[in-house]
């Protein structure tokens, strides 16, 4: 019985230590980027395949094939409905967005 638990308690932590380490970058995912949840799901989705009357999939091959230069761009001066970010968020932020779009891809 104590054995059992202990082997329990071991696993939590376990499971603790592999949660902690899937959240720090460059690991991180694209919809799991606080900036991405705070200004984009609304538009592109909490899973960011794009929403009907919102904004396309951004996880879809367009998106794939789209140049980083042509995504920063984009999310910098926006395009059609989708708002401009230059103003709204830093280009560090911007960036990391590129490359989490980028690294969405590549599965
Ligand atoms: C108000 C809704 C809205 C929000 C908020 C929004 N988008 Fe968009 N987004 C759109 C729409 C609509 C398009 C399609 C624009 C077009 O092609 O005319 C688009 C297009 C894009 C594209 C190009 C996709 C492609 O396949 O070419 C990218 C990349 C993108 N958005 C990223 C983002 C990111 C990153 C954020 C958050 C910083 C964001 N968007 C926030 C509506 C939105």
């Amino acid at each position: 019985m104590k054995t059992s638990r202990l082997a329990i308690a071991a696993c939590f932590v376990f499971l603790a230590l592999t949660a902690v380490s899937a959240q720090t970058p460059p690991d991180v995912t694209l919809t799991a980027n606080p900036v991405y949840e705070k200004n984009c799901a609304k538009c592109h989705g909490k899973t960011a395949e794009g929403r009907h009357f919102g904004g396309p999939s951004l996880i879809a091959e367009k998106a794939t094939a789209t140049s980083a230069d042509d995504l920063r761009n984009m999310i910098t001066n926006g395009k059609g409905r989708m708002p401009k970010y230059a103003s709204k968020l830093t280009p560090e932020e911007i960036d990391m967005l590129v490359q989490q779009i980028k690294a969405a891809n590549k599965k």
